[in-house]
């Protein structure tokens, strides 16, 4: 055998048992390299008499046309083994169920999720959010919302008192969400439009009380809020709040210091067989109280009663979630039972809001 066709075997022997690309370069370099086999018989030529290079030149180039189209092929075979080999790899059954992520596992507790429900019709209602703190002075609480020094509601079996500080004065835990509105007069100029969700502390507890519980406070000032906006905004909240279409309110006279007129708020419901609907039925249920801020509490915030006029409201936030999910008893929002977090709670990504639904 030749040289030439022992080489032109050799090499194309090589490239077909190259395994992969970089082995395949390797067989390349070896003969159409500077320094390869068929470059140096390539090279060979010039050194040659015309006639032997005319004979000679043919067959080497045709055996370097062989080894580059030899190459080429092998090249294509190994990348669509390659592309095989991945996709063969890499295939995902897609009718696979998702993995459960800690997201399927964690709940929202019902508060959290009644109050991101709140604050979504009332933002929607074009209201803002106040809040303070928890710890509060008597004045806020209490003096400037009208209280007068006697009043029942600062004895010391309601309100949980701090001891006296250096000062002599003592604090307390504030026993509702009204100091709120106080702090909102006292820093914003009307026109105000304010919720303030947040807890609240009373020496109280059995199912339906406890000791600490929320409520959210709402208050509108402006130089025409009257009763009939009020109404309307309460009703407005239990609609959308208890997601029903229509719901017959109740206003009742009543007595707060810091409104006049005062009013308690009873919304028609059903009872069969233990469980309450609302929007249908005969009965009522009292939700609320609200009334006309009182002039006095106007003009301790410093706004002028004969300019201003205001209304506001106080909902307790763990009744109307009870209400509305069915829950029977207060002392287990607090317990930390993960049973029951389970069981009441909210998916973390279902966050309310009035176009997608509130609680669905
Ligand atoms: N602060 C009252 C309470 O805790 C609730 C309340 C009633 C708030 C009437 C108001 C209101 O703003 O106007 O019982």
């Amino acid at each position: 055998m030749s040289d030439l066709r022992r080489l032109e075997q050799e090499t194309l022997a090589a490239i077909e048992a190259a395994a992969d690309e970089p082995a395949l370069e390797a067989v390349r370099v070896a003969a159409l390299g500077k320094k390869g086999t068929v470059s140096a018989l390539l090279a060979g030529l010039g050194k040659m008499s015309p006639e032997e290079r005319r004979s000679q030149g043919a067959r080497v180039n045709a055996l370097k046309d062989k080894v580059t189209a030899a190459l080429a092929k092998r090249r294509a075979a190994l990348k669509a083994a390659a592309l095989e080999h991945r996709l063969a790899t890499e295939t995902i059954d897609v009718t696979l169920p998702a993995r459960p992520s800690p997201l399927d596992s964690g709940r929202i507790h019902p508060l959290s999720q009644v109050n991101d429900e709140i604050a979504a019709i009332f933002a929607d209602l074009g209201f803002s959010i106040a809040e303070g703190p928890d710890i509060e002075t008597d004045d806020y609480n209490f003096a400037k919302l009208n209280f007068p020094p006697e009043h029942p509601a600062r004895d010391m079996q309601d309100t949980f008192f701090l001891t006296p500080d250096a000062s002599g004065e003592r604090k307390l835990m504030r026993t509702h969400t009204s100091p709120v509105q106080v702090r909102t007069m006292l820093r914003q100029k009307p026109p105000i439009r304010v919720i303030c969700p947040g807890r609240a502390y009373r020496c109280d507890s059995d199912q339906t009380h406890t000791p600490m519980f929320h409520q959210v406070e709402g208050l509108v000032v402006d130089k025409q809020a009257n009763l009939g906006h009020l109404k309307w905004t309460l009703s407005e909240f239990c609609k959308a709040f208890f997601e029903v279409s229509d719901v017959a309110m109740r206003f009742r006279p009543s007595y707060f210091p810091f409104t006049e007129p005062s009013m308690e708020v009873d919304i028609q419901c059903s009872r069969r067989s233990g469980e309450i609907r609302f929007g249908e039925g005969e009965d009522w249920l009292e939700i609320l109280g609200c009334g006309m801020v009182h002039p006095n509490v106007l003009a301790n915030c410093g706004l002028d009663p004969d300019v201003y006029q205001g209304f506001a409201w106080g909902i307790g936030i763990d009744r109307i979630a009870m209400l509305k999910y069915g829950m029977p008893d207060l002392r287990a929002f607090f317990e930390a039972d993960v049973r029951w977090l389970k069981h009441y709670g909210f998916r973390p990504l279902d966050f309310p809001t009035l176009l997608a639904g509130l609680s669905s």
